[in-house]
């Protein structure tokens, strides 16, 4: 989990990996973690993942196969025109404050401690200093994006589509839009036994409504199911005893959408419903947007050559949207980014079952290093 003392520890064995491969290791003010290859000229080739994970979370959730492609092309003597570097980027779950991407949105100059802020308190400021990020120096880790040209990461699929189909790698067309709100509604603490019905304003009965509204409305708007949808994971509620009619729920809502259109009317739809809710149950409410990423498409020059590095293979492939978030969304507004998905057995993943097949997780590496190789002869895309 990000921001605990097995952040840090799995950072530094993650740098003495890097110095072992004979790499370059800096860690920047982000606490995103890179290992650099310094050859060639002009921008460099970044493969990436992240190495922090959710609660009860899985064991393939995160770095795949980047570091064993930079070791496999030092090995065999081949000197690549433009640097390489692998980085792993630091909070991409968000677990600990609910929002994330920290490291990857620090890159794109994104103010997000002000985001982490907005939903955690001050606390967070204190958290992230702790744990070694520097928040008065993040902007050179913006800086850092004039010596990167473009962005490559293998992930497992976390979702059913590959294995469905029977086919080994993904090439990922884009990325859903995320939309996360934090809602707060608010009533009136109230005795459990003694209160009637009719004298309740219980903010527990409003999150639950909220909760189904939030699956009802994405049912409703998607055009198939799983295209777009909507997902409560956290509840609180105060005062939080068995005896006490709840006066404040608090919750995240997670709405993710291939479409832009959707996402939006996904959160105002909600939004009116909710609305509806607190007038009928006698609640206030009040929410703010907490993550916000667009629907980002994956770069066609980067999508090609992980086809044609299919194709040398002879490995069959199939293009594929994610519904999972990932820090190739967050940085490919400006920098070109493309994804390689392997197949997530039942589709299980952010659970302790989660599993990808050894066959699969060496191929995806194979096609991840083949990849390099065609963007070292193509050139990275301008
Ligand atoms: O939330 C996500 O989609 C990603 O797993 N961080
Ligand atoms: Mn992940």
């Amino acid at each position: 989990m990000a921001w605990t003392p097995a952040f840090r520890e799995g950072r530094d064995w993650l740098k003495g990996r890097l110095t072992d491969a004979g790499l370059r290791v800096v860690e920047d003010a982000a606490a995103n973690v890179w290992g650099w290859w310094d050859v060639g000229l002009g921008p460099a080739l970044v493969l990436g993942s992240h190495i922090d994970s959710v609660p009860d979370g899985g064991t393939y959730d995160g770095p795949l196969g980047a570091l064993e492609a930079i070791r496999a092309l030092r090995e065999s003597g081949t000197v690549p025109p433009f640097p390489l570097a692998v980085v792993a980027w630091a909070d991409e779950e968000g677990a600990r404050f609910g929002t994330g991407f920290f490291g990857s949105a620090a890159f794109v100059g994104e103010p997000v401690v002000a985001r982490y802020i907005a939903l955690a308190g001050d606390g967070a400021r204190d958290t992230l200093t702790a744990a070694g990020v520097a928040l008065d120096r993040l902007d050179t880790v913006a800086a850092e994006r004039a010596h990167v040209g473009a962005y490559l990461e293998l992930h497992i699929e976390q979702g059913p589509r590959l294995e469905a189909a029977g086919v080994p790698l993904g090439i990922v067309s884009g990325i859903f839009g995320l939309h996360r709100e934090e809602w707060t509604l608010t009533g009136a603490p109230r005795h459990a036994g003694t209160t009637p019905y009719a004298a309740r304003r219980d903010a527990g009965i409003g999150a639950a409504r909220a909760m189904l509204a939030a699956r009802d409305v994405a049912r409703q708007l998607a055009p198939a199911d799983g295209e777009a949808v909507a997902t409560v994971g956290t509840l609180a509620l105060a005062p939080n005893a068995a005896n006490i009619v709840p006066g404040r729920a608090t919750f995240l809502v997670d709405m993710r959408a291939l479409d832009a259109d959707i996402l939006a009317r996904m959160s105002a739809q909600l939004a009116a419903r909710i609305a509806v809710i607190c007038t009928e149950e006698g609640l206030t409410a009040t929410s703010q947007v907490v993550l916000a990423a667009p629907p980002t498409p994956m770069h066609p020059a980067m999508r090609d050559a992980i086809g044609t590095a299919a194709a040398r293979l002879g490995v069959e492939a199939m293009s594929l949207p994610s519904g999972a978030g990932h820090d190739a969304g967050i940085v490919a507004p400006l920098v070109p980014a493309g994804m390689l998905f392997v197949p997530s057995r039942d589709g299980i993943s952010h659970a302790p079952d989660e599993y990808t097949a050894p066959e699969h997780r060496a191929l995806g590496a194979n096609a991840l290093l083949e990849t390099v190789c065609v963007l070292m002869e193509w050139g990275l895309p301008g």
